[in-house]
C-alpha cells in the first residue's frame, strides 16, 4: 500500500523520482507527491490528489539531485492534496508507507495539535520528528521516536541541514535499496530503481539507513553498523513494462504458459517433483495429519484449489483460511500441523500475521511467494518461490496460475512421501502439469471469441459464477476478477447450492458463467445449468467438450483443451481472467488500476 522511493546522486532526482512512482504506482494510486532540496538547502514539495501524470503537470524543472516521492493509497483521511505525502513539519519531509496505529494518543501526548494541518497519521510522525531534531542529529531524532510509534511503518525522511542526505527507517512495511553509479536509491520495491542496477539489498527490521550521492551506511538502534546483505535481482527492466501491450493486465495474462513453465521445470527431476533445491527436506512432508492454508484474495482461491487436489490426492483434512479471520480464532493447529502461507507480495500484513500465530504452533510453515527476500518468505520455516516475475496489475492473474502450479507440486510430493500415489503415477500426474502452458496457450488463442461474448455482460447488474468441485474454486477466482476490474456485482456459486435460495436471484437475461469441467459431477452441473437456463438466465458454459449447440443448456459455449480433469484449471481461469479483462476494457475502465484497490495490502 504506498509507493516511496528515495535517490540522491549525480541526475535530476524529479526525473528518478517521477518515473520511480509511476512503476510503483501499481501500490496506490490516489495522489502522488515528491520532496527535494532546492539549491538553497530548503526543502521544496509537490503534491496533488490524482495520479503520478497529475503530479508530473505541477513539477517545475529543478536541478535538484536529491529528493524522495510517494504515490498514496489513502487510510487516514480522504484523497485531497493536503492529505498527500510528503508532509512537511518545521525542518522534516517524510513519506510513510504503512500505518501510525496510535497515532491519535501521540497528538495529545506531545502536544502536536497546532502542527498538524492534514487528516493522516503520517503527519503525526512527521510533527513528532520534528519536535525531537534540533538542527543537526537526524539519526538521534529517529531513535527517540521510533519507540514511541505503534504499527508499521517504512519511512523516508529529508531533514533541514542535511542537503543531498536521505534517511530511512522501516518496520514490516518493505523496503530495498542499492549504489549504482548515477546514486543511491531506496524503494518499496525494485520496479522503481531496475534499470539502473541489479544489486540491491533488503532493508533489516530497525535500521537507520543513511544516503548520500555515493554511499549508504546502516546501523541499529544502538548505533551499532550493519552490513547489506547484497542479492541480485533475477528479472530485467523489460519485465516490469508493458512491451507493447496496452496494459500490465494484459501481458500478465499472456505470460501464464512461461511463468508456469519457470516455476515447475527447474522442480522436476527424472520426471517426478524436486524440492532439494529449495532447501525443502523429504521429512517436511512426513507424518502430517493435517494442512492448514492462510492467504487473502485471490492467494486464497489457489488455496482452495490446492485444498481440494491434497484432500483428494493424501487424504489428509485441509483447510483454507481468510488470512484476516485465522488471526483472531484460536488455530486449530498442533505441532505436526503443515501451514502454508501463500502470497503474491510476500509482504500481505493479514498474511504475515496469520504465519506468525501459526509458527507459534508449528515449526512446519512453508510459504508460496513470488518476491524474493519479502517478509513472509523470511518469516516461514521453507519457501517454494513462484517465479512469476513481478506482477503490476492489480488483479492477480500470472501469480495466482503459478500458485495453483504450486500446489500441483506440493501435493505429488506429498502424495510420493507419503506413499499414497505410484512414481508411475506421479510421472503422469507431472507430465500433466508440464502440459498445462500448451492449453492455457490454446484458450489465450481463443481471446477475441471471448472478447465478443463479454459484450453481453457490460450491462449486467449481476453475474453469477457457478460450478462445482475445483469448478466451484475457479468460480470464486471468476467472480472476484469480474468484481474488481469491471465493478459489475458478481457471486459464485456452488452449482447445486444455488436452488436453495439465490436461484431467486436469476431472471430473464442475468448472465451466468457455468464451469463443467469436472467428469464425476458433469452431468449433475448440467443439470443445475437446465435450472438457471429454464429460469431465462444468459448462460456462457466452459466445458471440455468439443461443440454443445443445445440452447437449453447456454448461449455461449467456450471449449477448453482436452486434458486430464483435474489441470483443467489453469485454461479455465484463464477464460476467466480474459472475460474479466474484456469487460473492464468494455465499460472504459482501467484494469490495471481499479478504483479504491492497491496491489499490496500493507494494512489491516
Ligand atoms: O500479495 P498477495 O498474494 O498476498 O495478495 C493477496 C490479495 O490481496 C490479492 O490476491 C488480491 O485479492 C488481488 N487483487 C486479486 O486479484
Amino acid at each position: 500500500m504506498c509507493g516511496i522511493i528515495g535517490f540522491s546522486g549525480n541526475v535530476r532526482a524529479q526525473d528518478v523520482l517521477l518515473d520511480g512512482l509511476q512503476r510503483l504506482e501499481y501500490r496506490g494510486y490516489d495522489s502522488a507527491g515528491i520532496a527535494y532540496f532546492k539549491e538553497t538547502g530548503k526543502i521544496s514539495i509537490r503534491k496533488t490528489a490524482g495520479k503520478v501524470r497529475d503530479l508530473r503537470a505541477i513539477c517545475d524543472d529543478n536541478e535538484a539531485t536529491c529528493g524522495i516521492g510517494h504515490t498514496r493509497w489513502a487510510t487516514h483521511g480522504g484523497v485531497t492534496n493536503r492529505n498527500a505525502h510528503p508532509h512537511k513539519c518545521g525542518d522534516v519531509a517524510l513519506i510513510h508507507n504503512g500505518i501510525i496505529e496510535n497515532y491519535h494518543e501521540l497528538v495529545s501526548e506531545y502536544g502536536l495539535e497546532d502542527r498538524l494541518i492534514s487528516d493522516t497519521d503520517t503527519e503525526v510522525a512527521a510533527a513528532l520528528l520534528d519536535k525531537f531534531y534540533d538542527g543537526e542529529d537526524a539519526i538521534g531524532a529517529i531513535k527517540a521516536i521510533v519507540p514511541l510509534l505503534r504499527g508499521s511503518f517504512a519511512f523516508c525522511i529529508l531533514f533541514k541541514n542535511h542537503p543531498g542526505e536521505i534517511y530511512a527507517i522501516r518496520n514490516v512495511s518493505p523496503l530495498v535499496a542499492a549504489k549504482c553509479k548515477e546514486g543511491t536509491f531506496i524503494a518499496s520495491d525494485l520496479t522503481a530503481f531496475i534499470e539502473y542496477g541489479r544489486e540491491y539489498f533488503i532493508v533489516p527490521e530497525y535500521a537507520i539507513l543513511t544516503m548520500t550521492d555515493t554511499e549508504i551506511t546502516m546501523q541499529d538502534m544502538d548505533g551499532k553498523a550493519i552490513e547489506p546483505e547484497m542479492t541480485e535481482v533475477s528479472w530485467d527492466v523489460t519485465a516490469a513494462q508493458k512491451d507493447g501491450y496496452p496494459t500490465y493486465m494484459l501481458k500478465e495474462i499472456n505470460e501464464q504458459p512461461d511463468a508456469i513453465a519457470r516455476t515447475i521445470t527447474p522442480r522436476i527431476s527424472g520426471g517426478l517433483p524436486n524440492l532439494s533445491d529449495d532447501g525443502i527436506p523429504d521429512s517436511f512432508f512426513e507424518g502430517c495429519r493435517d494442512i492448514t492454508i492462510i492467504a487473502c484474495g485471490s492467494a486464497m482461491h489457489a488455496g482452495m484449489v490446492g485444498k481440494s487436489l491434497i484432500q483428494e490426492m493424501l487424504e489428509v483434512p485441509v483447510t483454507v483460511a481468510i488470512a484476516s479471520e485465522f488471526r483472531y480464532e484460536p488455530p486449530v493447529i498442533t505441532d505436526e500441523s503443515i501451514v502454508i502461507a501463500v502470497s503474491q507480495s510476500g509482504e500481505t500484513i493479514d498474511t504475515l500475521e496469520a504465519l506468525r500465530l501459526a509458527k507459534k504452533k508449528t515449526k512446519k510453515t512453508l510459504s508460496i511467494v513470488n518476491v524474493k527476500g519479502s517478509s513472509i518468505a523470511r518469516e516461514s520455516d521453507y519457501v517454494l518461490y513462484t517465479h512469476a516475475g513481478p506482477e503490476i496489475a492489480v488483479a492477480s492473474t500470472k501469480a495466482y496460475s503459478v500458485q495453483m502450479a504450486s500446489f500441483y507440486l506440493l501435493a505429488c510430493k506429498l502424495a510420493l512421501v507419503q506413499k499414497k500415489i505410484s512414481e508411475d503415477d506421479a510421472k503422469k500426474f507431472m507430465e500433466n502439469l508440464q502440459n498445462v502452458s500448451d492449453s492455457i496457450s490454446a484458450v489465450i488463442a481463443q481471446s477475441d471469441k471471448i472478447e465478443q461474448l463479454t459484450k453481453r455482460m457490460l450491462n449486467a447488474n449481476n453475474t453469477f459464477f457457478i460450478g462445482r468441485g475445483l469448478d466451484y474454486t475457479l468460480s470464486m477466482e471468476g467472480a472476484l476478477k469480474l468484481k474488481e476490474i469491471s465493478y459489475i456485482h458478481a457471486e459464485a456459486y456452488a452449482a447445486g447450492e444455488l436452488k436453495h435460495g439465490t436461484i431467486a436471484l436469476i431472471s430473464e437475461g442475468v448472465p451466468v458463467i457455468a464451469l463443467a469441467t469436472q467428469g464425476h459431477v458433469y452431468s449433475k452441473v448440467i443439470s443445475n445449468i437446465r435450472e438457471v437456463k429454464a429460469r431465462g438466465a444468459y448462460v456462457i458454459l466452459l466445458s471440455m467438450d468439443e461443440k454443445i449447440t443445445d440452447r437449453a443448456i447456454c448461449d455461449t459455449h467456450i471449449s477448453l483443451p482436452k486434458v486430464d480433469d483435474r489441470f483443467a484449471v489453469f485454461s479455465a481461469v484463464t477464460v476467466l481472467q480474459i472475460i474479466a479483462y474484456y469487460a473492464s476494457v468494455g465499460k472504459g475502465l482501467d484494469p490495471d488500476q481499479p478504483r479504491n484497490l492497491a496491489k499490496s495490502v500493507t494494512v489491516e
